[in-house]
């Protein structure tokens, strides 16, 4: 008999509202999976060692859920800003190893004079010039390839923009922004010089060492898989084709809901892309026919490194087609995937859940009072490569995960 599924978004919107691992806050982003709903998931749909892999895989929210609950977690995605954030989840350094890097960098920024001039001054009218010189040094001097220098560039990415409390206080380095994302630099350049803004004087390796000692992190360096950069659509590496995944869980970009690029240029500015090029890389259609060749190319992929047994979830809203009339009907992208996608490969239809994510936790809304095309249905398409049985249901018990208390037991 099908089992019920109806009830799989009363399993995770029960979870605590701040539930969940601190570092999933270690750096914004947008669009991301609420931490209750991938842990709901990969608990019900896997076992501990089994691989789980996220195609599409954001600030890393399936990696570090995966990773806690003991599985191999695995993560790729096309654009840059993922992937460090990603591997920051996957590979997690000591916090000794983190302040001894922190303290050699100091001592080396200290014997050494650093030239901004070349930095662009939609840059430069974030940050103070002592600021700047020392986010110049660190920009050239990490290394994203090192697990240590990575965690690094991730925490420094979660703090390049701030916003400022009443008392002036900040948690980042930059001028008080708007929003937890950049916005277009002509916005922000007005919105500098009508609010009076300032930059303020801040020491990055202070605040650095600050971040890390109140993070949660294990006493050993913690790696519990992988994450790359790749476009969904190519072929996944060959080690993970050898030994697949036995789940996917993933959300996917929708019809060209969110410019990934744009609205992170003065993080990329720091990883050294040029935000353009990081969009020109993106899903970007407009159309329902080119999303779905879109789909079909990434499903024939995910089809090669899904065990035969395997399941895969994905998390996919419905959206507008906005006219200049009216604000359009919604299209349920989540059945056409099933329809059009993932049905002619052969895999197997376990139900399309309607979920209506509690205010504020919406994956795809992004804007405070503007839906853009995304709407308030998120659906969870639930598939299985072959006729598989799927697993009962699984009642996460949500007591506070942590690294600490995971070396203690
Ligand atoms: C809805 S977001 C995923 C968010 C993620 N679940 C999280 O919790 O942060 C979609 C992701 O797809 C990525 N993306 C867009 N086009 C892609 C492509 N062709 N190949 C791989 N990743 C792509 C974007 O960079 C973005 O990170």
């Amino acid at each position: 008999m099908p089992m019920d599924l109806s009830e799989i978004p009363a399993l995770w919107h029960e979870a605590p509202r701040r539930w969940g691992h601190g570092l999933h806050s270690l750096c914004s982003y947008f669009a991301m999976f609420p931490a209750q709903l991938a842990h709901t998931m990969i608990a019900w749909l896997s076992q501990p060692g089994d691989r789980v892999y996220d195609p599409f895989a954001g600030r890393g929210t399936v990696a570090l859920e995966a990773a806690l609950l003991g599985r191999e977690a695995f993560s790729s995605d096309a654009n840059p800003l993922a992937w460090v954030l990603s591997t920051a989840k996957t590979v997690v350094p000591r916090r000794s190893t983190l302040l001894a890097r922190v303290t050699r960098l100091e001592a080396s920024f200290r014997q050494r004079t650093v030239d901004t001039s070349a930095v662009p001054p939609e840059i430069s009218m974030l940050y103070s010039p002592g600021t700047l010189a020392q986010l110049v040094f660190l920009k050239a001097e990490l290394n994203r390839d090192n697990p240590t220098d990575c965690f690094l560039i991730a925490t420094i990415l979660g703090m390049l923009h701030a916003n400022h409390g009443k008392d002036g206080a900040t948690r980042g380095f930059s001028i008080s922004m708007p929003n937890t994302f950049a916005m277009a630099p002509g916005y922000v350049e007005r919105y500098i010089r009508d609010h009076g803004l300032t930059r303020p004087e801040v020491d990055v390796f202070e605040m650095l060492r600050k971040r890390i000692e109140k993070l949660d992190l294990p006493t050993e360096q913690r790696a519990s898989g992988r994450a790359w950069l790749q476009d969904a659509t190519a072929t996944p590496p060959e080690w993970l084709r050898q030994q697949p995944a036995r789940l996917v869980v993933t959300s996917p970009p929708y019809l060209q809901v969110i410019r990934y690029g744009k609205y992170n240029w003065v993080r990329l500015w720091f990883l050294g892309e040029d935000w353009r090029r990081v969009d020109s890389q993106l899903m970007a259609s407009a159309s329902m026919d080119g999303y779905v060749e879109f789909m079909k190319k990434v499903c024939g992929q995910l089809n090669e490194v899904v065990t035969p047994d395997g399941y895969l979830c994905f998390v996919i809203g419905d959206v507008r087609r906005p006219t200049s009339e009216d604000e359009g009907a919604s299209i349920n992208l989540a059945s056409a995937v099933w329809e059009r996608v993932a049905k002619p490969l052969g895999w197997h239809l376990h139900g399309i859940i309607a979920d209506e994510l509690p205010e504020g936790q919406k994956v795809s809304r992004i804007w405070k009072n503007n839906s853009g095309r995304a709407t308030k249905v998120d659906r969870l398409l639930v598939m299985s490569r072959t006729q598989t049985e799927l697993p009962p249901l699984v009642k996460p018990t949500w007591t506070k995960p942590s690294f600490a208390s995971e070396t203690a037991a």
